[in-house]
């Protein structure tokens, strides 16, 4: 038998003791992974990347998507680590400032304003692209903490990133 069980949001937050959020940035807050795909497909093909193929979704999802810029590089140009850096150097110029922030995001952060809950900002992107992509979605007070997942002992899908940010919330909720 399925059971649905509705509360509404006020009874939610009653139920759950929520003290804190970690959102992700990339595919959570802005839907970027599209625009990612069609910039690194087209830079990828202007090379002669794979023979001069374009790049197919299942590549895009297995060897790129989420990955740290090092390990994007090294999938791409194995034998030329220098030459892969620069070409996600190029695709992070051709991105641009596109806005791509999720329906309902402003919605959302505001329940998360109106509740205090306490709020860190977990991705594996470089910290520059983490930092241009926050104000480019209206976060910049939103978060308390930025936590980047190379600057961490190991990026996610380690546990690292989010541990450290728990770290840092309750530091910060401590501080009071
Ligand atoms: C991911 O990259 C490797 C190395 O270039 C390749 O062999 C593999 O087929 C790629 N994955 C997909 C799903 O295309």
């Amino acid at each position: 038998m399925i059971s649905c069980i509705c509360v509404n949001k006020s009874a939610f937050i009653a139920l759950v003791p929520l003290e804190a959020v970690l959102f992700d940035i990339d595919g959570t807050l802005c839907d970027s992974d599209p625009i990612h795909f069609v910039v690194f497909r087209e830079l990828l093909q202007g090379t002669g990347f794979n023979g001069g193929i374009p790049i197919d979704e299942d590549f895009f999802a297995q060897n790129i998507s989420g990955k740290l810029d090092d390990d994007i590089a090294t999938v791409l140009f194995p034998d030329d680590i220098e030459r892969g850096l620069d070409y996600v150097k190029k695709k992070k110029n051709v991105l641009g400032r596109k806005s791509c922030a999720i329906k309902g995001l402003c919605k959302l952060t505001k329940w998360v304003e109106d509740h205090g809950l306490k709020r860190a900002a977990v991705t594996n992107s470089p910290r520059p692209n983490a930092e241009l992509m926050i104000p480019t979605l209206g976060l910049t007070d939103f978060y308390h903490n930025h936590i980047i997942g190379d600057e961490c002992e190991d990026a996610k899908p380690a546990p690292d990133p989010y541990l450290n940010a728990l770290k840092l919330i309750r530091g910060f909720l401590f501080s009071f």
